[in-house]
């Protein structure tokens, strides 16, 4: 079995990437310094370094790493070291042009940035084998050497090149999988307009079409690029698992969908030693933090609840959004710490040093370029003592209250086009079911619909537009063994090839609901509907609303054993069911067929959470985020103050508070924007 945790690692990961060939080496001598009043424990080197490390080809300049990885040890800081074939050098592509990607358009990349790789190109694949084993064979018993980072953040900026040599590669794919062409016929539907071909030579990578293009052809293109990505990192994994064995090898994941989604993360968690993950908050006026718990979350199922690795998030600002805002004061901590609370072993930055030159010179870094009379590296100094205090948090794990269906599968199907109606985006519905979850304050586990449910009592489903048949024979299994189930509308809709199930929809889930959907009605844009509860048959809730509001869709409803909960107020479906509840075996499946606001969401989970016997956590206030982490050294709270003002959060248990040493007895007292951790006594 593969090592899965850093090599010679005792407390968490507090560091970033370290890009010593961007300086003079007098300045390293100074970055340790610094490193050592930070208390950096772990560094990413050499990601990008492939132009240094071999500047012509088949010539090898490792002097210089030699001199960072000695420096680096005698100074205590471990090293994950990056296989740098993500960078391919200009003389590289000047001997292998076809090496560049190409754009579904024909547009072929140029060298000058980085993540220029088609990757069923032959050369490259000899090229990154190579350079791999060389690197291998150097540092394989380096003793800073404590973790392999292979690549970097694979599915970005190119997620599939459109070349002909990929066109070659993915005939071969979908002859291995449909064996013969009548297969893939069958499955593509390629009786509509026309597109039957007789042979797998005659079929080409989804390229720009007059309109529209064959759906099932554009999916099993992004299955087709996502297995060729991971055919390139599991052969550097297996180079190095045979080269350097004990030393585990990752790969930085981007699990936040908005920042990648071209990959599918489930099946390369099963490749990976250990996960590890980047995460950059989106400032587009929505709250910041819920979506960092949610990619954590996210990031921490993808690792099938074992601890996992935070390689990459920012100080501060970074440099590729329109606009972008400086942390507040606080808020690096309050954001390292929630990836830890939610199962990483550490906190990693992009990058140790501020860079002077180059495309990310105003992205924030640790070393600020304002130098250490800043207020960015006192708060670096600050975090990495926290970080030191909280080493017994190692290899715990985090408790999840909840589970929340995924599959990027899915996503990919529901992105294709031609849908009833562009308003509705599944990635928000899963937003903002999440947000509800969040401020319930509901610890979330995200699972592959296919995977076992039984541990959790309430299972979300707020988009899952692709569903196969066995997803749905578990879904079933899971309400008639007890759960309770939510499920938003538009899913259940398609198959694996994104045809229509037979029958009525949603296909596999029609049992599960107790309904059908005769018929979808999308809103025109700003259109709302009243989602009016059914005397007698809503369960009172808290709160004034009478009545719930719906947007962007609504559906023709019916009930086949399922009650009716609300019924719409208004439009083409007023009067039919809006929300149902079946009850199956010893649980509940609910249906929402409009896009609820957060409050009708939060009612909506509020009845479910009844069902599924969750008592609501009325004693926590709102904007505190409270996680529990545990295992053989303790079970340790994580408490963050999101808000502006004191909380007061009640513990079941005194204990210890780890990041300012003092007792904590019956409640602890937090000022606004503070996180405490503590370990509960027993
Ligand atoms: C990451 C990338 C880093 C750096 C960072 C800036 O996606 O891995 O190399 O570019 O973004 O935010």
């Amino acid at each position: 079995m593969p090592e899965t945790t850093p090599k010679g690692l005792t407390g968490l990961a507090f560091g970033g990437d370290y890009n010593p060939e961007q300086w003079p080496q007098s300045v390293w001598h100074e970055d340790v310094r610094l490193m050592r009043e930070a208390g950096v424990t772990m560094l990413s080197v050499g990601v990008f370094s492939w132009a240094l490390l071999e500047p012509e080809p088949g010539t090898y300049a490792f002097g210089w790493l030699d001199r960072v990885l000695d420096l680096l040890h005698e100074n205590g800081v471990r090293v994950a070291l990056g296989t740098p074939t993500v960078a391919p050098p200009a003389w590289f592509y000047r001997a292998h042009p076809d090496a560049l990607p190409v754009a579904a358009d024909g547009t072929r990349y140029e060298f000058g940035s980085r993540g220029a790789i088609c990757h069923s190109n032959a050369e490259y694949r000899t090229a990154a084998a190579d350079i791999t084993t060389r690197l291998a064979m150097r540092y394989a018993d380096h003793p800073a050497l404590a973790l392999w980072h292979v690549h970097n953040e694979y599915g970005v900026p190119v997620s599939a090149c459109y070349c002909e040599s990929c066109a070659v590669w993915f005939r071969r794919w979908l002859s291995r999988t449909y064996q013969t062409v009548d297969a893939l016929n069958e499955a593509w539907g390629t009786a509509f307009w026309g597109q039957r071909y007789a042979d797998f030579d005659q079929i080409n990578p989804p390229r720009v079409t007059p309109t529209v293009g064959n759906p099932a052809q554009a999916l099993d293109y992004r299955r087709f690029a996502d297995a060729t990505m991971r055919e390139n990192f599991t052969a550097e994994r297996d180079i190095l698992h045979r080269l350097a064995p004990g030393i585990p090898v990752t790969t930085n994941f981007m699990t936040a969908l908005s920042q990648c989604d071209s990959v599918d993360y489930w099946a390369w968690g099963r490749e990976v030693d250990l996960v590890a993950n980047d995460h950059y908050l989106i400032t587009d006026g929505r709250r910041t933090h819920v979506n960092l718990a949610m990619a954590a979350d996210l990031t921490r199922s993808v690792a099938g609840g074992a601890p996992w690795l935070l390689l990459e998030h920012a100080t501060s600002g970074v440099s590729w959004q329109p606009r972008n805002p400086a942390k507040a004061p606080g808020q690096m901590a309050r954001n390292s710490l929630a990836h830890v609370a939610r199962g990483s072993d550490g906190a990693m930055f992009f990058q140790w040093r501020q860079s002077r030159r180059g495309a990310e010179k105003f992205h924030s870094a640790m070393l600020p370029h304002a130098g250490t009379d800043s207020r960015v590296w006192r708060e670096v100094v600050e975090l990495g003592a926290s970080v030191d205090a909280l080493a017994q948090v190692r290899g715990t794990r985090t408790v999840a209250d909840v589970a929340m269906l995924w599959d990027w599968h899915s996503w990919w199907a529901q992105s294709l086009q031609w849908r009833p109606s562009e308003d509705h985006d599944p990635r928000e519905r899963a937003d903002a079911f999440y947000e509800a979850l969040y401020d319930r304050h509901l610890t979330v586990d995200f699972a592959h619909p296919e995977a076992d449910l039984s541990a959790y009592p309430l299972v979300v489903v707020p988009a899952l537009y692709l569903t196969t048949s066995a997803a749905g024979d578990n879904l079933k299994e899971y309400v008639a063994g007890g759960g309770t189930l939510v499920v938003s509308y538009f899913s259940g809709i398609v198959d694996e090839h994104d045809a229509l199930h037979e029958g009525p929809h949603p296909g596999p889930l029609r049992d599960v609901l107790g309904l059908t959907v005769e018929e979808f009605s999308p809103l025109l844009k700003d259109d709302r509907v009243r989602v009016l509860r059914t005397p007698g048959r809503s369960p009172a809730v808290a709160g004034e609303d009478r009545e719930l509001i719906g947007d962007v869709w609504t559906e023709f409803v019916v009930p086949r054993g399922a009650e009716t909960i609300c019924t719409y107020g208004d439009g083409l479906t007023a009067g039919h069911p809006a929300i149902t509840r079946h009850r199956l075996g010893q649980g509940s499946a609910w249906y929402v067929s409009t896009r609820l606001t957060s409050r009708g969401l939060d009612t909506l989970l509020g009845w479910a959470a009844d069902d599924a016997r969750i008592a609501p956590r009325a004693e926590l206030p709102p904007e505190v985020e409270v996680v529990r982490r545990t295992g053989e050294s303790g079970t340790f709270l994580f408490v963050i103050n999101h808000a502006a003002t004191d909380a007061k959060v009640p513990l079941d248990a005194p204990g210890a508070e780890l990041l300012t040493g003092e007792r904590a007895a019956t409640c602890l007292a937090l000022p606004p924007g503070a996180v405490r951790v503590v370990r509960l006594d027993g």
